[in-house]
């Protein structure tokens, strides 16, 4: 566990970054706190440290947003749940619409040579590339149904991507082991206490 005092919106967009650093494809990262606690700001410093250039927008209403990465050998990351050690990562640029693409299907509107559309093709055990970061509000998830329908189940299985997860609370009973934990309390106005952990 570590805990980091953050004195601005800023301060908290250096801290994700540097916590991004070592996030291997496949974690899962559970961001807790109240409402206006930093839990987006933090995953779009996440989001924006993989060279995401398109807008960071909050998931509130469309419950998930998705971020491709495109392939990069610089990015090549083994599974881990661990907190991240420092690791180098490039920035990866990228010029996908960063908008879930799929309604009822979750494999529909993946591109060909997603790893979503072609199940366990072609990648050797325990190491995956890392493809997107999905970024997940469940705070207005009506009922567990609803989060069925986005292909949750699919997407929290997924080892080529990184999961960003508000309100995790509310699919609490889906959510897999070893998850990393990131949770932010308001001290005032401008400061946030951010601890970091496995869940
Ligand atoms: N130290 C800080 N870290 C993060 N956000 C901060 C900080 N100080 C002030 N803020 C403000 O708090 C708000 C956090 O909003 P947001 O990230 O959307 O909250 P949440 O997603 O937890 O509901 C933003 O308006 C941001 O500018
Ligand atoms: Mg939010």
């Amino acid at each position: 566990m570590k805990t980091v005092i953050s004195k601005s919106e800023k301060e908290t967009l250096n801290l994700a970054a540097e916590f991004a650093e070592g996030l291997g494809a496949g974690t899962v990262v559970l961001l807790t706190g109240d409402l206006g606690s930093g839990k987006s700001v933090f995953a779009r410093g996440v989001i924006r440290a993989y060279g995401v250039k398109q807008a960071v927008t909050s998931p509130t209403f469309t419950l998930i947003n998705r971020y491709d990465i495109p392939p990069s050998p610089a990015i090549k990351s083994t599974q881990t749940h661990a907190i991240p050690n420092k690791i180098t990562v490039k920035p990866a640029k990228t010029n996908l619409s960063g908008k879930f693409p799929f309604g009822k299907n979750p494999r529909e509107g993946f591109p060909n040579n997603s790893p979503l559309r072609k199940r366990g093709g072609g990648v050797a055990d325990g190491v995956f590339d890392l493809c997107a970061i999905y970024h997940m509000d469940m705070y207005r998830l009506e009922d567990i149904t609803e989060a069925y329908n986005i292909g949750i189940e699919e997407i929290l299985d997924d080892k080529t991507s990184i999961k960003l997860i508000e309100w995790p609370e509310r699919i609490a009973a889906l959510l897999p082991k070893g998850c990393v934990a990131v949770n932010i309390k308001k001290v005032n106005d401008n400061t946030r206490e951010i601890v970091l952990g496995k869940s």
